[in-house]
């Protein structure tokens, strides 16, 4: 067992120092201090620290972001189409309310995304205005899905609640990267 655990920090290591780009510790610095005053710093970090893509800009980064909010997004929209079934008719009515809420989200996350793709200099404060507006709506939302579940406890509401509660953290870190993205450009 040891033997093993020393075999894979040993490959994890040659494998690490192999891959790593000469601006790697700088991308890592700048995922740390664009997350440090985000709604939810150490899930930032996590969820930006592990992205594969490029990080080495504002812009990089609110993309990421957004793309960390839309994968979410569809996941929990699966998962509330797929595996929940309310028991009774207030739950039934509940759960396809956010079904509808989060398939709302997903197309204004996806919105945002293109949007973020496709900056440019001369309509750049709109397109953010843009992004601003489509993820806060997005958050919105997920938001207000649970307020369907009011008064209805059980464990249906509580599945609901986590994997609302978890994809509104990272729409509200989204909205925090697009914000600083613009903050960026003066
Ligand atoms: C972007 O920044 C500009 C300049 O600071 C500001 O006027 C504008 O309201 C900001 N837009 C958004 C969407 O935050």
């Amino acid at each position: 067992m040891e033997t093993l655990f020393f075999l894979l920090t040993t490959l994890l290591l040659i494998s690490s120092s192999v891959k790593s780009k000469p601006d790697a510790a700088s991308d890592h610095d700048l995922v740390r201090s664009s997350c440090v005053h985000a709604s939810y710093p150490s899930l930032c970090f996590r969820t930006l620290s592990s992205y594969s893509g490029p990080a080495d800009t504002p812009r990089d980064l609110a993309q990421a972001a957004v793309k960390v909010s839309l994968s979410r997004a569809r996941k929990v929209s699966t998962f509330l189409t797929t595996r929940v079934t309310g028991k009774s008719q207030r739950e039934r009515v509940a759960l396809s309310d956010c079904v509808e809420q989060i398939s709302d989200s997903v197309e204004e996350l996806s919105k945002t995304l293109r949007e973020l793709k496709h900056l440019r200099g001369e309509t750049f404060g709109f397109q953010m205005s843009n992004a601003q507006t489509w993820v806060s709506a997005a958050l919105t939302n997920e938001d207000t899905c649970l307020d369907g579940f009011e008064g209805v406890d059980g464990k249906v509401k509580s599945d609901v609640k986590k994997k609302m509660t978890n994809v509104a953290k990272v729409t509200s870190n989204a909205l925090y990267m697009i914000n600083r993205l613009n903050e960026s450009r003066r």
